[in-house]
Order: structure tokens, then C-alpha cells, then sequence
């Protein structure tokens, strides 16, 4: 939530961070705003809405410097407005703040600011920060930022400038992620890789607590306690052109076309099928551990949890461990029973969801193992985690996790197979046969990715139904639950997903002419139940859009319209029959105009609870 961007150099530092928030767009989009210096003032550019509005605000009103800060917002505290568009200054116009996270001692600080309160100017929870800086600052903006954030209480990634001191940039972090890039003569700061990769691959990933003073030659990081840090540098292997569209309209339709290479990215150097072994080499539990392990937790949010609902399946059935799959936020504020023998599963693929990160501490907390599947490295829940397992995705942008949940599904399923083989519970010829299953996938999502537009024609006939329907069963019932959240999250259309068997015990009543609905029917061991499903929901009168395994002869008898994929193995079916949900909720999405890259309300990253 909320996208900072930092330069300091001797290049263009404005055209440097406008790009930078162009790359990090997706964490929020309700305004945009820059600050530099210049002689010796600062100077500020905000504006309501897209970056775009930014940028025209600044070719009417131009700036330039070398030093620069830079946000995109995701609103908590007061309305998208310009008034409440970062960045903040202190009443003197002295010193300038950007922040992503929440000061949660915000009004007692204000109150504290008695004398300055009708200097606010904001209903922002970040103004607060920036008058205290400036009543601590006596020409160190350093000490006056550690002096400030010993008071302040909450998350927060920030970057402070200040008109007395051009040559410098203060960030600081705590629960909100936030990336110093290296460069030569010239530093960035970022809350994400992809708005420096274009610049350096060389990034420093900052720890909570930390300080920083950045310049153009030199960093100085310090921790919580004021200890100097030296922090690693990593090198990061992402390719900038990830962060492009690359011929594709939309960033989600290129992610859509992406998975098959994400997925065998995801495959490449720890699966072997034809010898029937798996390499997880980053999970450092012995076959011991592994047979200690008394219970599973899955932990998530949004599509990451849905991953963790089929991931049950794959833990129960290969792995023989009791699973249970959880919501963040839910899991954090229960008494869940947790012991060292639990092994607490967290799946995101930012690692910086602030109910998932609080998830995994709360697991350390009780002392259990704990093991991240993430797709961003150095990312806050790859670093706490004891173990982490990565996606190799590559960067997601689109708003609407496409490629991330099956690089999640296929990194799940290996790790359940590992874990099988280590305990031995299933017969080496079925691992073999389940990793030949997931090797093959790959290519059969690329095979269906050659006729899409059929998928456009249906998306067409319903695109103006106020309320679908998503059914599935058995593993491809958190498929049923992931494709409604794709179309409502896009096209604002009212869409639930079910278990299909539980229709009659409630759902079922929505049913009539005007709904449509949509069943993931491909061949399991429950397909003859979901047919069952289907009739019950067309003696309804609903109209029924099936997504089936392509040697289905029989259920065009049964449905309007049916999408075929190419036939699977059940336990791998939700990394196929998901793509044509995904694309169905694309197309919708486009066909009503909607703003699929950047669906309202949302922002990729959560990183506020
Ligand atoms: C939906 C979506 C969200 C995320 C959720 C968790 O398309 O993207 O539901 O899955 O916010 O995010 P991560 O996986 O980054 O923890």
C-alpha cells in the first residue's frame, strides 16, 4: 500500500522517480506526489487520481533537481484529495516527508504539536511526522528524523528531505518494506524491486528499525538502537522488461500468457520426473523433522489463501499431515494451537502483507517451524521466515494475482511431495507419476493459451449480469472461490464462489434465469457429483458455462457453453482449469471498460492490516 520513490545524484531526479512510481502504480493509486530541492526551497507537485495527472501537473509546472522523493497512495487516513496527497511539510515549508504504513499515536503527536495545529494542513496520519522532524532539527536531519521515530508509534516506510540539506535523503522502516538501491555517484530508494531495476541490480534490503542517511556517494545505515549497520547488498536477477507489457494490452493478460514459463521457472533444478526426485535444497528440515511434524497451518490472504486450500489437499493425500488452511487476519486474533511440532505454512506473494507477516511472527512466537512460500525476495516474510520456498514468477504488476498462484500451486505441490517421499507415505511410483503430472503442465496451459477468444465470446454474452455463480468441488472448489474473486475484483460484478455440494443447503435459493453460473467440472473422482450439481442448478433455469477436460463428450448436453482444457491428473487440475477463469474475468472486466490493471479500491501490496 502506497509506492515511495527516492533519488539522489547527478541525474534528472524527477524523471527518475515519476518513472520509478510509474513501476510501483499497483501499491496505490488514489494520488501521486513529488518533492525536491532547489535552490534552496522545496518544491512540491501533487495531484488527485493516476500518476498521470502528476505528470501533467509537472509539464505545466515544471521542477528539476538531483534530489528527489516521490508517492503513490492508497488512501487510510483521509480522502483521496491534494491536500491529503504525500508529500507533507512542516508549517515552514522546510522539511518534506513521504510514507507508506500508519502512525497509530498520530493524534496524541498532534495534540503534543498544540501550537502548530492550525498549521496542519492535512487530515493525514504522515503530516504529524514531518512538524516533528522539524521541531527536533537543529541542521541534522539524521538526528532529527531518529530523534522523531523514537516517538512515533505504527508502520511506516518514509523518506525525508529537507531545503537546508540538498544533499541528502533520510528513510527509515518499521513493518513496511522499503529497498535502497546502489548505484555510482547517484542512490534510490524504493518499496519495491521494480522501480530500480531499470537503474541497478544491486539493492540493499532495509531491516525494521533501521535508519538511513543516503547521499550520492555514500550510505550510512543505522538500527533500532543507533548502532551502524552494514547491511547486505544483493544482487537482483529480475529482467527490468518483466516490468514492461511487452506488446500485451493489459500487465494482467501478459501475467496470464507468462505461466507456463513462470511455472516451469517455478519447476526448473527441483524437479526431476523421469528419476522421480525433488529438490527443495532452501527447506532445511531433516527427513526427521519432517516426520515430527504433527499438523499443518496454512496461512494467507486473497488468491494466496485459495492456494493454501488446495495446498491441503496436496499435504493430506501426499504428504498424510492433518491441514488446516487459514485467513490472516483471522488466524492472528484467534487462539490457534500451536506447538513446535506444528509446521505453520505462510503463502504471499509479495511477502509484505502486514496480517500475513503478523501470522508468521505469532507462529515463531510459539515456537514453530515456519516456512514462506513467497515470490519476492529479501521481501519481510522471506527474511523472518526458517524457511522459504520462492516462485519464480518473476515481478507481478497486475493488480489481480494471475501468475503468482500457480507458481504458488506448483511450489505447494512439490513441497507436499518432497515432504511425501522424505516420510515415505506414498509409493515412489506415484511420486513419480504425480511430478511427471505437474511437468506436463506447462505445456498444456500453453496449448490452451492458442484459443482464447472463444473465452472472449462467452465473456461477451454476460457482461452485463449483475450476479454469477462459481462452482467446484473437492480441490477445485478453492478454484470455484479464486475465480469469483478474480471477476469481482475487476469487473465489480457480484460473484461467489461455493462448493458445489452445498448448494442445497442454502445457495441454492439464489438460483433463476438470470443467473449464470460457472462449474469447474473437469475429470476427478467427484465428477459425477458435479454433474449431479449442474442439473440440480438447471432444473433452476440458471445457464451453466463449464470449464471441462477436452475429452468431454458429454457435458455440451448439460451446458450452454462449455471452455475445454486439456486433460489433467485431478491433483494438478487447479493450475489448468484456473487460466480460463482468469481469462473470463479479464475479458469481462475489458469488455465494461474497467480498469483491469488497477481495479478500484485495491492495491497490490497490503501492507496495513
Ligand atoms: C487478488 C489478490 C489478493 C492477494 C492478497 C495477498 O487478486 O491479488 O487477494 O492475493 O492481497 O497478497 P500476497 O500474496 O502478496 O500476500
Amino acid at each position: 500500500m502506497c509506492g515511495i520513490v527516492g533519488y539522489i545524484g547527478k541525474k534528472d531526479a524527477v524523471e527518475i522517480v515519476l518513472k520509478g512510481l510509474r513501476k510501483l502504480e499497483y501499491r496505490g493509486y488514489d494520488s501521486a506526489g513529488i518533492a525536491v530541492v532547489c535552490d534552496n526551497l522545496l518544491h512540491t507537485r501533487r495531484s488527485v487520481g493516476k500518476l498521470c495527472n502528476l505528470t501533467e501537473n509537472i509539464k505545466k509546472n515544471p521542477i528539476s533537481s538531483n534530489i528527489a522523493i516521490g508517492h503513490t497512495r492508497w488512501a487510510t487516513h483521509g480522502k483521496p484529495s491534494e491536500n491529503n496527497a504525500h508529500p507533507h511539510t512542516d508549517a515552514t515549508n522546510s522539511i518534506v516527508i513521504v510514507h507508506n504504513g500508519i502512525i497509530e499515536n498520530y493524534a496524541d503527536l498532534k495534540n503534543q504539536l498544540k501550537e502548530n495545529l492550525k498549521e496542519f494542513k492535512s487530515q493525514t496520519d504522515t503530516e504529524v511526522i514531518a512538524h516533528l522532524i522539524k521541531k527536533y532539527y537543529k541542521n541534522d536531519l539524521f538526528d532529527a528524523v531518529k530523534r522523531s521515530l523514537r516517538e512515533i508509534k505504527g508502520s511506516y516506510a518514509l523518506a525525508v528531505i529537507c531545503k537546508d540539506d540538498p544533499d541528502t535523503i533520510i528513510c527509515a522502516r518499521q513493518d513496511a518494506p522499503l529497498i535502497i538501491g546502489i548505484g555510482q555517484e547517484e542512490n534510490f530508494i524504493a518499496s519495491d524491486i521494480p522501480a530500480l531495476l531499470s537503474y541497478t541490480k544491486n539493492m540493499t534490503f532495509l531491516e525494521d528499525g533501521d535508519i538511513a542517511k543516503i547521499t550520492k556517494d555514500k550510505i550510512i545505515v543505522v538500527d533500532k538502537d543507533g548502532n551502524e549497520q552494514n547491511r547486505q547488498v544483493k544482487t537482483i536477477h529480475w529482467d527490468p522488461i518483466l516490468a514492461e507489457k511487452a506488446g500485451y494490452k493489459h500487465f494482467m493478460l501478459k501475467e496470464i500468457f507468462e505461466q507456463p514459463r513462470t511455472i516451469e521457472d517455478t519447476l526448473r533444478g527441483r524437479v526431476y520426473p523421469n528419476e522421480g526426485k525433488i529438490y527443495v535444497e532452501e527447506v532445511k528440515l531433516s527427513k526427521e523433522d519432517i516426520k515430527n511434524i504433527s499438523n499443518i497451518y496454512v496461512v494467507a490472504c486473497g488468491t494466496s489463501y485459495h492456494a493454501g486450500l488446495v495446498s491441503k489437499i496436496f499435504f493430506e493425500n501426499f504428504a498424510k499431515i492433518s491441514t488446516e488452511v487459514d485467513i490472516a487476519s483471522e488466524f492472528r486474533y484467534r487462539s490457534p494451537i500451536l506447538n513446535e511440532k506444528t509446521l505453520v505454512i505462510v503463502i504471499s506473494q509479495s511477502g509484505e502483507t502486514a496480517d500475513t507477516l503478523a501470522a508468521l511472527r505469532l507462529a515463531k512466537s510459539k515456537n514453530c517451524q515456519t516456512l514462506a512460500v513467497c515470490n519476492v525476495v529479501g521481501s519481510s516474510i522471506s527474511r523472518e521466515t526458517n524457511h522459504v520456498v520462492y516462485t519464480h514468477c518473476g515481478v507481478e504488476i497486475g493488480v489481480a494475482s494471475t501468475k503468482a498462484f500457480t507458481g504458488q500451486l506448483a511450489a505447494l505441490y512439490i513441497l507436499a511431495l518432497d515432504f511425501a517421499s522424505k516420510k515415505e507415505s506414498l509409493p515412489k511410483e506415484d511420486i513419480k507419476k504425480y511430478l511427471q503430472e505437474l511437468w506436463e503442465i506447462p505445456v498444456k496451459i500453453g496449448e490452451f493459451l492458442k484459443n482464447v477468444l472463444e473465452i472472449n465470446k462467452i465473456a461477451k454474452l454476460f457482461d452485463r449480469k449483475k450476479d454469477f455463480l462459481y462452482l467446484g468441488r473437492h480441490i477445485n472448489y478453492p478454484v470455484a472461490l479464486e475465480g469469483a474473486l478474480k471477476l469481482k475484483e475487476l469487473s465489480y460484478i457480484h460473484a461467489e464462489g461455493y462448493a458445489a455440494g452445498e448448494m442445497k443447503h442454502g445457495p441454492i435459493a439464489l438460483i433463476d434465469e438470470a443467473m449464470p453460473i460457472v462449474v469447474v467440472a473437469t475429470d476427478s473422482t467427484v465428477y459425477a457429483k458435479i454433474i449431479s450439481n449442474i442439473e440440480e442448478a438447471k432444473a433452476r433455469g440458471a445457464t451453466i458455462i463449464a470449464i471441462a477436460s477436452s475429452n468431454n463428450n458429454e457435458i455440451s448436453t448439460k451446458s450452454e457453453h462449455v471452455i475445454y482444457v486439456p486433460k489433467t491428473d485431478e491433483f494438478v487440475s487447479p493450475l489448468m482449469s484456473v487460466v480460463p477463469l482468469q481469462l473470463l474475468a479479464y475479458y469481462i472486466s475489458v469488455n465494461l471498460g474497467c480498469d483491469v490493471d488497477q481495479p478500484r479500491n485495491l492495491a497490490k501490496s497490503v501492507t496495513v492490516e
